[in-house]
């Protein structure tokens, strides 16, 4: 017989017909007739399902009565209404098939709750409990939500490499890669000699599909990365990952304002996209973790978010009556505490802070004609503050150039870079969007380790 996943079952109307299921155990109750109940859950919804194994089965006492939590087991039975409160069916089981059991004496996730930090030390078997299999399926709904959003508006998904040799962001966070023996690499006048390295030169992670998306927005128009990128920072705070997976688009013929037009749309899509797919999941995030979640939700799916200049939002935050760890004066970087003061307490909804001095972005981002400032954009997000950086591109080969030099970066690494500026230039545009960060906010999670199935953070890459 067939396998039906257990949210189809939940919403049948095949009352009577035979069916069979298989999960892991969520809790097992006998009764004093002598049958047990058994909910299972096999991870396709947020509820499970409830059987009723009737005694007479004949693993009853040798195989049944042994099935705790998280034991795994087949069930095939009869699908009938259920007279339960909470339940709209049931099955009657006429067969049970046990998996593997599991040891109550030594299975960790028993009945009482155990602190999200606790559960990251059992990361493999965290997806059983109810946060963490709620956080995979919202997580999942909104890669999904990304690619029919930049599919349906005629963007091409692009594969940026993750092994690379140029810093896209210059900022000279990036995990080496090599097959050198670190304990005696080859030596060229006292230095590590990376001509002898498998790339025959030094190779990193990426920090950013950006640059390639750009090689590519400069033939195919529109396109969007989708893929990991690994910062070597050690920012060991609640949103920053070591590695972490990040959208990037990239539109030809675009500036800054159609960038931010597109931020917005994709984020309220999303928004939109998961309050119709989990909203058993945004329910129990909304009772259990975060109170008010769902009205927020709702009320972004369709809110205009607020456009300031960086200059603003200097002004903004000197006037705050609030004393900020670090001080605020125009060409300092924001902070997240200055982010979230923004969003959470001037303006009271998403905000979206463009032309950001040039000393503290990207060498790449395109020069405003004020000779201080660049075409930068940020989307602050309360809770979570930045949520998307991006810029309009300098396309003007010189500029760029001397940006470049400006920053002091290996001019020789971006020479395909330049290339782009030199044969058909086009304004363009694009952003990256914090794909865990995204998850944070739509879930109401504190931390980010908690979004990604297996975290790497400083000193941190088990599983
Ligand atoms: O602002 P960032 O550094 O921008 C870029 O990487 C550009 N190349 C993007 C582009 O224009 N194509 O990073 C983009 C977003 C941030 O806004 C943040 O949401 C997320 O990526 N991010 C991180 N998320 C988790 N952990 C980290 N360490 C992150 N660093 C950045
Ligand atoms: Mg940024």
């Amino acid at each position: 017989m067939r396998r039906t996943l257990i949210k189809h079952v939940l919403v049948s109307d095949a009352i009577g017909e035979p069916v069979k299921v298989a999960g892991w155990v969520r809790t097992r109750r006998d009764s004093k007739g002598g049958f047990s109940f058994v909910e299972l859950n096999d991870g396709s919804s947020f509820s499970g399902l409830q059987v009723i194994v009737p005694g007479e089965l004949e693993n009853y006492e040798s195989e049944v009565l042994n099935v705790t939590i998280g034991s795994a087991v087949a069930i095939e039975g009869q699908l009938v209404e259920s007279p339960g409160k909470g339940q709209r069916v049931e099955v009657h089981a006429t067969k049970v098939t046990v998996f593997g059991l599991a040891d109550p004496d030594d299975y960790p996730l028993q009945k009482k709750r155990i602190s999200f930090e606790k559960l990251r030390d059992i990361a493999h078997l965290r997806p059983r409990t109810n946060t963490f299999g709620a956080v995979a399926r919202v997580r999942n709904a909104l890669a999904y939500a990304t690619h029919k959003f930049y599919q349906e508006r005629d963007f091409l998904y692009v594969h940026a490499p993750m092994i690379t040799s140029s810093d896209a962001e210059g900022a000279g966070e990036m995990f080496r890669v090599t097959t050198l023996d670190p304990a005696a690499p080859p030596r060229l006048d006292g230095a590590v000699d990376y001509a002898q390295d498998f790339f025959g030169k030094p190779t990193f992670l990426t920090v950013s599909g950006q640059l390639s998306a750009e090689t590519y927005a400069s033939a195919m128009d529109r396109v969007y990365t989708f893929g990991p990128t690994f910062r070597a920072e050690n920012s060991n705070t609640r949103r920053h990952l070591a590695e972490f997976w990040m959208i990037e688009p990239e539109v030809a013929f675009a500036d800054l304002s159609d960038n931010a037009d597109l931020a917005e749309e994709y984020i309220r899509y999303m928004f939109q996209f998961v309050l119709e797919q989990c909203p058993e999941d945004l329910a129990f995030f909304d009772k259990w973790v975060q109170e008010g979640l769902l009205d927020r939700l709702n009320a972004l799916a369709t809110s205009e978010f607020r456009r300031i200049t960086y200059g603003e939002a200097i002004q903004a935050l000197e006037q705050a009556d609030t004393s900020f760890e670090f001080p605020v004066h125009w060409g300092a970087d924001l902070q997240s505490e200055h982010e979230r003061y923004l969003t959470e307490v001037v303006f009271a909804q998403p905000v979206i802070v463009v032309d950001y001095p040039k000393d503290i972005k990207a060498f790449y981002m395109r020069r405003n004609d004020d000779g201080k400032t660049v075409a930068a954009m940020d989307v602050l997000l309360p809770g979570v503050g930045e949520i998307v950086g991006g810029s309009q591109r300098e396309e003007r080969h010189d500029v760029l150039l001397e940006s470049i030099r400006e920053k002091g970066l290996p001019e020789e690494e971006y020479w395909w870079y330049l290339d782009l500026r030199r044969f058909g230039t086009v304004p363009h545009a694009g952003f990256g969007l914090g794909f865990g960060r995204m998850v944070q906010f739509t879930t109401g999670m504190q931390n980010i380790r908690d979004v990604i199935p297996f975290p790497r953070t400083p000193n941190s890459a088990d599983f």
